[in-house]
């Protein structure tokens, strides 16, 4: 599935950067191929433009923000929120027309990150209990852009199978290879999946992350996948710690995808520091990342004969491209395929 080629994918809600990074002004952002610029009004409002001029294409992320409204940094054309036109220097007792517009899009904040939706929604922002829950805090990841296709990053956090092997220095345990298909309980626009995994931690970081003596522990995990490209991960130790790891793979092109991850935790500071909830999965995100660069980016839906071979353990994989290839369906769409 190309994801550029499929306008259904317009069609969602995507975490596109943290909220602070507009207190330092404008900022240009690709997704799904389509670039944006987005600024944050004096009274917190977020706006969301093409990043593309309509006099001569130059990127507004390249000009400033003024008043609320924003200059294109060529020759000053200046636009409100809405993509009008309101002010061109060069003819300032001239009427401005409404076809000098450059195109909105939604833009909204939630968990301290600026969501966007380039079409009309099919569905909301991603609810996640934890963010309103008492006891919890949360600690942001990680934001970097990394080489792949989203689906690759979200069906990998769904396979068990990996562990053992892409997470054996961290957490994983080669002697224990074997997991089974895990139960999928399928939702209009999304799933979830529990299971218990015995799991080994090493390293110091490690230990303080999970607080536990030994270093060998379960961990009960509930995981939701947020059709297309977001997962919440909530992860239960038997001493009562969870660790909620919030994922969203945003797609900006067909090769490229922003980690956008945060997660909430029900113990403080003092407990573990931020500092070393965020270096061991750090450890283990740069395992999953080094092994997903190495995949092609294309996820095909329908898999042609011997194209990709599957095994049980792939099985939500396998669930979130029937559902996508249905949801393409349903919005009269084919599969697009073959790299440009
Ligand atoms: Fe933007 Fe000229 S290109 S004002
Ligand atoms: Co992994």
């Amino acid at each position: 599935m190309i994801v550029t080629k499929q306008a259904v994918l317009r069609r969602f809600w995507y975490a596109v950067m943290p909220v602070s990074l507009l207190d330092e002004g404008q900022q240009g952002f690709t997704l799904l191929g389509e670039k944006i610029v987005l600024w944050k009004t004096a009274e917190g409002k977020i706006a969301c433009l093409q990043d593309r001029c309509c006099h001569r294409t130059a990127k507004l992320s390249l000009g400033f923000v003024e008043n609320d409204n924003i200059v294109c940094g060529y020759h000053g054309w200046t636009f409100d929120t809405a993509g009008a036109c309101v002010r061109m220097p060069q003819r300032p007792d001239e009427p401005i027309s409404a076809k000098h517009c450059v195109k909105a899009f939604r833009a909204e904040e939630k968990y301290g990150y600026v969501w966007v939706a380039l079409d009309d929604p099919l569905t909301g922002i991603p609810e996640i209990p934890e963010a309103a829950l008492p006891g919890f805090r949360q600690v942001p990841e990680f934001y970097e852009p990394w080489k792949i296709g989203a689906l690759r990053l979200m069906e990998n956090s769904f396979d068990s199978a990996h562990v053992a092997y892409v997470h054996r220095e961290t957490f994983g345990d080669v002697a224990q290879p074997e997991v089974g298909a895990r139960e999928v309980e399928v939702s209009d626009f999304g799933f979830d999946s529990a299971y218990d995994s015995p799991v080994v931690v090493r390293g110091d970081t490690a230990q303080k992350a999970v607080v536990t003596a030994d270093g060998r522990t379960v961990r009960h995990t509930h995981s939701t996948w947020y059709m297309p490209f977001a997962r919440r991960t909530a992860i239960r130790y038997p001493h009562g710690l969870q660790h909620v790891l919030i994922t969203c793979a945003t797609p900006m092109d067909n090769g490229n995808t922003m980690v956008v991850q945060w997660v909430y935790r029900n113990d403080t500071e003092a407990d573990v520091a931020s500092a070393d909830v965020v270096a061991f999965d750090r450890a283990v995100t740069l395992e999953d990342q080094l092994i997903l660069e190495s995949c092609e980016p294309d996820v095909p839906l329908s898999t042609q004969d011997g194209e990709e071979l599957h095994m049980p353990s792939d099985r939500p994989g396998l669930i979130m491209r029937r559902m996508l290839s249905q949801l393409l369906r349903e919005h009269g769409e084919t599969e697009q395929r073959a790299f440009a």
